[in-house]
């Protein structure tokens, strides 16, 4: 079965739309998306067949994604990030806090890991707001002075990268970012589950939250599984 033996990187090219699939399985696409569809589901303990199905099942894009990746200028895919992602986690990161402070002050004794889910969460969102600003000064910046490489300028687009940004460490922040996330996410939806709640708050809470990590998943895929590839792809036919 050529579908299994396929990395999530690839399917998502060809089939984009997996992507809420993918998200609903608890699938990781955005960090995992080297493992091959048949390694993740033996992972997660998925059914490989019935997922292959699903995913076959989807509608295929008259254009394939990975054509569209491939041809879109990489400093207009930079700028959809930033405008798309970097705006929504901006966005909802202080509001997620403000609803995390008000569980807090409400529900800490009905809810004991509230007030360190808190912590968590603030901690995350100050680090996160530190990557996205390092990479739109660095990384994308550089992108953007170096206009689409396919038009020339890549010299100067992967002289800048060498110099200011290492790919390895954004990668690394990507993982941990996501990892944290799952952690608050799960332990919030467990506490959920055994408290018996019944303000609406702590819900609309975790709604919240998976909202912003579906978000953080999609976000993270865009850079890691297709512009820092573009780019080390870049890297290489010039070094060749
Ligand atoms: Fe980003
Ligand atoms: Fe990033």
């Amino acid at each position: 079965m050529m579908m299994a033996e396929d990395t999530l990187r690839r399917i998502l090219l060809e089939r984009p739309e997996a992507v809420s699939l993918f998200e609903a399985l608890g699938i990781d696409y955005a960090c995992g998306g080297e493992r091959t569809l048949r390694e993740e589901c033996q992972r997660k303990a998925l059914s490989l067949d019935l997922v292959s199905q699903q995913v076959a099942a989807l509608p295929a894009p008259e254009a394939t994604c990975a054509e569209f990746v491939y041809l879109v200028p990489l400093p207009e895919l930079a700028r959809h990030i930033v405008e798309t992602h970097h705006t929504f986690a901006r966005t909802q990161m202080p509001r997620i806090n403000r609803l995390f402070e008000r569980a807090a002050q409400l529900h800490s004794s009905r809810l004991p890991n509230i007030c360190r889910l808190r912590e968590q969460m603030m901690d995350l969102s100050d680090e996160w707001s530190v990557h996205m600003i390092r990479e739109e000064r660095g990384l994308f910046s550089t992108v953007h002075r170096g206009g689409n490489p396919h038009e020339g300028g890549c010299r100067g687009v992967l002289a800048g990268c060498a110099m200011r940004v290492s790919l390895q460490q954004i990668r690394l922040e990507h993982q941990m970012v996501v990892l944290r996330m799952q952690s608050i996410v799960t332990a919030l939806s467990h506490s959920l589950t055994v408290s018996s709640l019944t303000d609406p708050l702590p819900r609309e809470l975790e709604a919240m939250l998976l909202q912003f990590q579906a978000d953080l998943h999609l976000h993270v895929h865009l850079e890691n599984n297709i512009l820092l590839p573009r780019l080390e792809q870049l890297e290489q036919t010039l070094r060749a």
